[in-house]
């Protein structure tokens, strides 16, 4: 490898016991405090879309942590953005889907304006645990009639086998 994906990896933070007793919390903040570590993981996440999704019409972020990596990666690929938010906080008419995750139950919802009929789709979110909240995100997709060609993760924790939930490609850049 050339480095960079080691140097992302460097920064991300370990945490035990957080936010509930028996989690292990990895935490990506560290990396958008290194203006450098920051530039270099969006452009890992763009490579990577560029050569396997070269396809791709939207990007979808997932409240909150994929709002930190969605948007950026969407405006350097010329492409929208559009996110998936926890229940109540979007306008107008949407899909909605209720998901468990590693520590909790909420629901998601889309605005049903922001994907179009046959749209090809690329997710982006921090972290795959459980998988519940990236299979809720390809439910509202598929519900909206559009096409998910990839769920794209920074960090995947390997032991949940959150990948297993999900019936799309799945990708992450760093594992645990
Ligand atoms: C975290 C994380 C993922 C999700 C992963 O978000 O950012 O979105 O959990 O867990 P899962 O694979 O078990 O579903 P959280 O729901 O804590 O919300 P936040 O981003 O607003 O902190
Ligand atoms: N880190 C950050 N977010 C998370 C985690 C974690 O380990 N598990 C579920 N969401």
């Amino acid at each position: 490898t050339d480095g960079r994906l080691e140097a992302v990896k460097a920064l991300i933070t370990a945490h035990p016991d957080f936010p509930k007793k028996g989690i292990l919390f990895r935490n990506i903040f560290p990396v958008l405090r290194d203006p450098k570590g920051f530039h270099t993981l969006c452009d890992l996440m763009v490579e990577h879309i560029q050569s396997k999704c070269s396809n791709v019409e939207l990007i979808v972020g997932l409240d909150s942590r994929g709002f930190l990596f969605g948007p950026i990666v969407a405006q350097r690929l010329n492409i929208g953005f559009a996110p998936v938010r926890k229940a109540g906080k979007l306008p107008g008419e949407t899909f909605k889907v209720s998901y468990s995750l590693e520590y909790g139950q909420d629901s998601f919802e889309i605005e049903k304006s922001s994907v179009k009929l046959g749209q090809k789709v690329v997710i982006i979110d921090d972290l795959i645990a459980t998988g519940g909240s990236m299979k809720a995100a390809c439910e509202l997709i598929e519900m909206a009639g559009a096409d998910v060609v990839e769920c794209y993760l920074v960090i995947e924790l390997v032991d949940l086998k959150g990948r297993d939930k999900i019936n799309k490609p799945v990708t992450s850049l760093i594992q645990y």
